[in-house]
């Protein structure tokens, strides 16, 4: 497998082993560690892949700060295999619960903070109960799904005065922090125009078509579940606050009629039991990779969950192609488009600003070349006059290095000042969110969705001052005559 097809579909078996993923040992951490009893209290509900990362951070490297006191799971395998990390990171066995007794766990266990990992349909659901229980909330990207359910966190935040955390990782990343970084300190000017370009590799886009991702229900579709972060890092990176949405979307390439223009019979129902497996390059055995097995193929019996389920079937309602078009309240706009099935894994962005332009790329191939995941490239384009390379900031581990810093902004009881903001609470996971479920909207109506119209009573988010709109603006070198 290519560097691009370890990343991004066995991307969740680098995080599934003990340990993994943030275990690595930091002493520094402990130094100025405060007596046990200090330590917040936090009870997490969805014990799946994304989970681990925040169970392993407060069991190993925050456990002086934090402890984890209650785990809940739709799916009782998931949840023992979850309650065995902890006996093997920390020596202790939190209680576990089903979703019925989420208001005991709370109860019974009075976690400070609610961590919500659940599938994306589900977030509104424990984020509200959460808070009603008197909990503040840290809750995984995308906030929720539907314009419903966001009026329901935002009127349970105005209601209980909790606060909801929406942990947006690729904030943190390096390069995309870098990129904040050179836009607040001026250097193209204010921004007028954004262009985006998203791409999804057939190993890492193919497999949202085989998991719960594939049902809008459940995930937004790729729009909400995936570009939320898309649309916080421009949000954030203008400083500026999304109105109005134009889209169109399409599913043209996981369908049955490409199964059979791709030379196989048709759809089936999962790879496992397909009749055409050694002749499909889609193919997935779950029983081959430790961590998929254990995780999801192991306990299917509870819940009937498939993880392996065919990508060309014709119950997928999801888009694979989509193109968004985004107006700010700045007057600033953004073009993004997101392809499920493209030939390498990575985006291309460009800010066209009043005194120049910045492009930035990761994962674009060189000519000739393998796209390798993680080349990070930044340009700074004056008006006039020769272009300048910068070198990006770099990190180390999940999502480009942006997890690791952004567990430190979430579990250190004094994380250092963040010039940039990066924290991100429920009004900008709604401002991104919305952007997806706004272009929800327009593929059924045609027609453009002003953000206002979708939720009452959502406030902007807090960004760090951007450059001014309105101040005078260096007058380019002539060109020659
Ligand atoms: N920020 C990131 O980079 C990132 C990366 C991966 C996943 N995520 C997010 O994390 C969340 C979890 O994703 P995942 O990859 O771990 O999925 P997963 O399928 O591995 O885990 C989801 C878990 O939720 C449980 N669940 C489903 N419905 C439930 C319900 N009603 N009540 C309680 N539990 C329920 C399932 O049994 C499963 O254990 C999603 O919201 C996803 O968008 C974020």
């Amino acid at each position: 497998m290519s560097a691009v097809d370890r990343r991004t579909f066995l991307k969740n078996a680098s995080t599934l082993g003990l340990g993994l993923a943030v275990a690595s040992p930091s002493s520094l951490l402990h130094a100025a560690a405060p007596a046990p009893a200090a330590r917040r209290r936090y009870a997490v509900v969805g014990t799946g892949s994304r989970s681990m990362m925040y169970q392993t951070a407060i069991e190993t490297d925050f456990r002086d700060h934090a402890e984890l006191v209650g785990l809940c799971d739709a799916n009782p395998g998931r949840l023992q295999l979850a309650r065995e990390r902890s006996r093997q990171l920390a020596g202790r066995t939190p209680p576990t619960f089903a979703p019925a007794d989420f208001e005991k766990m709370l109860a019974t266990t009075k976690p400070d903070f609610v961590i919500v990992t659940t599938i994306d349909g589900t977030h509104d659901d424990y984020i509200v109960r959460a808070m009603d229980a008197g909990c503040d909330v840290i809750s995984e990207k995308p906030l929720t799904t539907t314009p419903e359910k966001c009026q329901r966190i935002v009127d349970a935040r105005a209601r209980t005065g909790r606060t909801c955390r929406v942990t947006f990782n690729l904030r943190y990343a390096p390069a995309c922090t870098h990129v904040k970084h050179l836009l607040m300190n001026g250097e193209i000017g204010d921004v007028l125009s954004v262009d985006l370009h998203w791409m999804l590799n057939t190993a890492h886009g193919a497999d949202y078509f085989r998991r719960w991702h594939a049902q809008k229900k459940n995930s937004g579709g790729l729009l909400v579940h995936k570009s939320t972060h898309h649309f916080d890092l421009v949000n954030w990176w203008l400083g500026a606050v999304p109105e109005s949405v134009f889209a169109t979307g399409k599913r043209e390439f996981y369908t049955p009629a490409m199964a059979r223009r791709l030379g196989l019979a048709g759809p089936h129902e999962r790879c496992r039991t397909c009749p055409e497996k050694s002749r499909c390059g889609f193919y997935v055995d779950l029983a081959r990779n430790p961590e998929l097995k254990s995780l999801y193929l192991d306990h299917e019996h509870h819940d009937g969950y498939v993880r392996d389920r065919c990508i060309f079937r014709p119950e997928v309602d999801i888009e694979d192609t989509m193109n968004v078009l985004v107006r700010y309240n700045t007057g600033a706009t953004l073009t993004y488009s997101l392809n499920a099935f493209s030939a390498w894994e990575g985006y291309t962005i460009a800010f066209n600003g009043t005194r120049g332009r910045l492009e930035h790329s990761v994962g674009a191939p060189k000519p000739g070349g393998q796209p390798v995941w993680g080349s990070t490239r930044i340009t700074i384009l004056p008006l006039r006059g020769p272009a300048r390379e910068i070198e990006p900031w770099t990190g180390v581990g999940d999502h480009h290095g942006g997890d690791r810093v952004m567990l430190e902004d979430l579990f250190l009881p004094s994380p250092a000042p963040d010039n940039y903001l990066r924290a991100a609470d429920e009004r900008a996971g709604a401002a991104s969110a919305l952007v997806g479920m706004a272009a929800n909207r327009c593929f059924e109506t045609g027609q453009p969705v002003a953000l206002k119209d979708l939720v009452r009573g959502l406030a902007a988010p807090t960004y760090s001052p951007m450059p001014s709109r309105t101040a005078p603006v260096p007058m380019p070198p002539a060109l020659p005559q």
